[in-house]
């Protein structure tokens, strides 16, 4: 399921991605202030649509975003454009293994699961170290992902469920391999992609072989501590 070179499987969906994750504001507030406390600029790697990216520049705080999808990287320069910001957004098309940055910042995040397209632990590792040497000595690696509870697997696998009016998602899991082939369509576009979890132990383990200190492991964005469930938010520091 690879795109031919140069193109992303989030192309044919650029148009429809800020549509389908309307509902998804719950990061938006954390990731801003996470921003704000670092100082600019801050990396974003897998930076979309700008659904974070905006409102960060929109608080002052000038971000990279880093994204493999031409088409995306287009929606968030016209996102910043009509927020007016656009100043403060550096878009850079690249990929999370290896980000074309040369900037050393005191901040890199990764929101909303990005990490979990990374399909093996070589590649995880890449890009874990990629992020760490973007980082000044003492800075932090900010980001989300989940593992999918045996209830979520069973109410969903194989159905398409209309997520927004005309958006229709579904999720194809295989508890074996540990992946979820999540599909969406609406009437601009769809597309299918793979992403693949890992346990919170598996995270930890390959932050430390990446060089870095686990700050926290955050069960959600108002900073609870983990506590079972499927999400979590990972802070990471890169050792001074
Ligand atoms: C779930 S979206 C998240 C976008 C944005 N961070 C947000 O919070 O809405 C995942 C993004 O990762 C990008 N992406 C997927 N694989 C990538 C890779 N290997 N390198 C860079 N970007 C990648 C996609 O193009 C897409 O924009």
């Amino acid at each position: 399921m690879r795109p031919p070179a140069g193109l992303s499987l989030y192309d044919s969906i650029a148009e429809l991605y800020d549509p389908w994750s309307v509902s998804v504001t719950e990061d938006v507030g954390f990731y801003v202030e996470e921003a704000e406390r670092a100082g600019a600029p801050v990396v974003e790697l897998a930076v979309g649509t700008g659904r974070i990216a905006v409102p960060t520049a929109a608080a002052g705080v000038r971000v990279i975003g880093i994204d493999s999808s031409p088409g995306m990287l287009e929606v968030c320069r016209r996102r910043g454009e009509l927020a007016g910001v656009s100043e403060l957004l550096d878009l850079r098309l690249g990929e999370l293994e290896a980000p074309p940055v040369e900037e050393r910042v005191a901040l890199v995040t990764c929101p909303f699961r990005s990490f979990l397209h990374l399909q093996d632990d070589d590649s995880r590792l890449r890009a874990l170290a990629a992020a760490r040497e973007l980082l000044l000595p003492g800075g932090r690696l900010v980001f989300d992902v989940f593992a999918p509870s045996a209830g979520d697997i069973a109410d969903t696998h194989g159905r398409w469920l209309e997520r927004e009016p005309g958006i229709f998602e579904r999720a194809d899991w295989d508890s074996q391999a540990r992946t979820l082939t999540l599909s969406v369509r609406g009437e601009s576009g769809g597309t299918s992609f793979v992403l693949a979890w890992l346990s919170n132990r598996e995270w930890r383990v390959l932050l430390e072989r990446a060089g870095f200190h686990v700050l926290n492991c955050f069960g959600w964005f108002d900073r609870r501590p983990h506590a079972g469930g499927e999400d979590t938010v990972w802070v990471a520091r890169r050792p001074v």
